[in-house]
């Protein structure tokens, strides 16, 4: 059996989405396909790098050296194409983290901030918690999928948005953002001076023909763009907090810098910078065969759909194991929906939580062993059929 559809227990690891049931939904048990990790290992090699760290027996305080930097940068140029110097990356405890503080430290009170809805949840939190107000550019859809309303956009640029935040890939709907659509973007926001902010957190789960193309393309055509990366959705490591902010001007980075240390937020955590040096060096044909396993898992739930619920609508999965189904035609909102799915013993994302406009999505998280996928399609089948009664 491929470590991909080998089940691991993670009761009782303190897992959010296995432990955390009883607490957030009130019932547990439940199959999980919400919460973004996955249920598989990750790579030898990074279990193996920790271990060699734990044995050393000592955790004291760590630093950024210039051997984890030289990887990173590795990474970014060998599988994306560009180019960014060491001293550019930040390491900071999460890119929600990051998120946070970009809005705090680079826009002013009230600021509007644009968000392409709908959108990864936090992505609102970060503005309101800041008191900033959120300006929706909602996504287009179009037959299976999402465009960018560039007019829109323009519009709410010329309004006077301080920042745009990208999702890219796109979490909930599954768009790798073409070249085209990117240029564009930055086109518009160096018009009006728009600080660009692009969470590229998915940016190595990218599907057989889609090509991704990452904001920092774009350093040299604009410098008012931040990149945000990490290892953790790609390789399973997002209780290791660490992620790698890009910024090449000097002055961001400096202000961005500064104000992390000042809020005390200064050495990373040592097992998460051991886990990303293995990561990024030692995984990439394990990432091959993950990228392989979730295509296979992605075309189950297409086929399961077609064949027992066809009236449902699944969004083109381009980038990330998160699949985004149209519900709609239940007639039932999104919360009636999870909740519904609880009873039969699942637990999904209510698509309401990521747009307004979208009650009756469900977001289903892919990124788990076969035989669990097929379970939960069951009884998703189970659910719908027995509505119909
Ligand atoms: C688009 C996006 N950004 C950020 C995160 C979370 O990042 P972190 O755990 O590094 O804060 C997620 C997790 O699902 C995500 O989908």
């Amino acid at each position: 059996m491929n470590r991909f559809n080998k089940p691991v227990d993670r009761l009782g690891t303190s897992s959010i989405k296995w432990d955390l049931q009883k607490e957030r939904i009130g019932k547990e048990g439940l199959l999980p396909f919400w919460v973004a990790d996955s249920d598989y290992q990750t790579a030898d090699p990074i279990i193996n790098a920790l271990i060699k760290r734990i044995k050393h027996g000592i955790f004291g305080y760590t630093i950024i050296d210039n051997e984890y930097r030289e990887i990173v940068k590795q990474w970014f140029t060998r599988r994306y194409h560009y180019n960014i110097e060491n001293e550019w990356i930040v390491t900071t405890p999460g890119v929600v983290t990051a998120l946070y503080y970009a809005v705090e430290f680079f826009t002013s009170p009230k600021a509007s901030i644009i968000i392409q809805t709908p959108v990864y949840n936090p992505f609102y939190d970060v503005i309101t918690s800041n008191k900033r107000i959120v300006a929706q550019n909602k996504l287009i859809s179009v037959k299976n999928t999402y465009k960018i309303d560039f007019n829109n956009l323009e519009k709410l640029l010329i309004d006077g948005a301080e920042m745009l935040i990208m999702c890219n890939p796109h979490n909930p709907v599954g768009r790798v953002w073409k070249y085209e659509e990117v240029a564009k973007v930055v086109d518009l926001c160096k018009r009006y001076n728009c600080l660009i902010v692009s969470d590229e957190i998915h940016c190595d789960l990218i599907y057989k023909n889609v090509e991704f193309t990452s904001f920092g393309q774009f350093f040299d055509d604009y410098e008012r763009i931040i990149v945000c990366t990490a290892p953790s959705k790609t390789f399973n490591l997002a209780g290791l907090i660490t992620s790698n902010i890009i910024i090449k001007d000097e002055a961001l980075r400096k202000t961005f810098k500064e104000g992390f240390a000042s809020r005390s937020l200064r050495e990373p955590n040592l097992l998460g910078i051991e886990a990303c040096k293995a990561a990024y060096t030692e995984c990439d044909q394990w990432l091959e065969e993950q990228i392989v396993h979730l295509s296979k898992n992605a075309k189950l739930v297409y086929k399961y759909f077609k064949e027992n619920i066809p009236l449902a609508k699944i969004a083109k999965l381009e980038g990330t194991y998160l699949m985004w189904i149209d519900m709609r035609f239940l007639g039932l909102c999104s919360q009636e929906l999870v909740n519904g799915l609880v009873d039969y013993g699942i637990l999904v994302n209510s698509g309401a939580v990521y747009g307004q406009d979208y009650d009756g999505f469900i977001r289903l998280n892919i990124a788990c062993p076969k035989k669990q996928l097929e379970e939960g399609l069951a009884i998703i089948g189970k659910f719908v059929s027995d509505q119909n009664k």
